[in-house]
């Protein structure tokens, strides 16, 4: 099958990938909704009339859906994950070099960046900060949940160190939405139907594409002539 889709278009994403992207999305973001009320005291008054017992099993429930999608990755998207897993695992010189350059780019310019692979410097640190973040809320989460039998300890300790989690991942997250709709749309349309454009790949992740005229699944002409189109 061929890697070009309706003349400039690439494969990039698998569709079980983004169907856990937007799980793992939504759920993140019903969880912030959710906990909101506890943190912000002008809501106190909305969350005592709709009862704060509803918005526990929410967050309960979602928390289920935010922990359950990595396992569900593992049976629909084995492959996205374990490009996210080694990708994230292994930073090149053009990774760092990235990081330096780019933050100019947040704002609208355009810095002189090196080549980058499948993920860049950036997005390597994305995912490897909500993977210890989903690592830490999943330990604290389940000790809030069941802790009370526990130990009292455990679960005065848990509270903060969620909390903090929470506000750091919702904070990354935010910054993520934000480079993807605003400071690069183009990447958004890879995580509706998995393809982004041809121009669009050879400009932010040119060694990915060496990789796949590599492996022999596109020449570069291909890529090119979908680029111009
Ligand atoms: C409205 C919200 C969001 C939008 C528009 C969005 C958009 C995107 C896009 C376009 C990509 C693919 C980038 C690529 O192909 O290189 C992506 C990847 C990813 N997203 Fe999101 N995302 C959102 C929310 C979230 C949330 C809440 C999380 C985690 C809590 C998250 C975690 C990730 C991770 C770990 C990746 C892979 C690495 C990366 O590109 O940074 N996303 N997202």
């Amino acid at each position: 099958m061929g890697m070009i889709v309706n003349k400039s278009y690439i494969k990039r994403h698998r569709k079980g990938f983004v169907i856990c992207h937007w799980l793992n999305a939504v759920s993140f973001f019903m969880l912030f909704l959710t906990a909101l009320p506890l943190y912000i005291p002008s809501f106190g008054d909305f969350y005592r009339a709709v009862g704060p017992y509803y918005f526990q099993v929410l967050h309960r429930a979602f928390g289920v859906l935010y922990l359950a999608t990595p396992v569900i990755g593992l049976f629909i998207a084995r492959n996205g994950y374990k490009r996210l897993i080694t990708e994230a695992t292994h930073f090149t010189k053009e990774d760092i070099e990235f990081q330096k350059k780019f933050p100019p780019e947040l704002i609208g310019g355009q810095p002189d960046l090196p080549k980058q692979g499948f993920y860049n410097g950036g997005e390597k640190m994305n995912i490897l900060l909500q993977a210890a973040l989903w690592v830490v809320l999943a330990v604290t989460g389940v000790i809030l949940w069941f802790g009370v039998d526990w130990s009292p300890v455990l679960r005065t300790w848990a509270i903060p160190i969620h909390s903090i989690a929470a506000g750091v991942g919702f904070a990354a997250a935010l910054g993520h939405a934000y480079l993807a709709f605003v400071v690069n749309p183009d990447s958004v349309h890879g995580m509706k139907d998995g393809t982004v454009k041809a121009a669009y790949a050879l400009h932010h992740h040119e060694s990915w594409v060496d990789e796949l005229v590599r492996d022999g699944k596109v020449t570069r002409e291909e890529v090119e002539a979908a680029a111009k189109h």
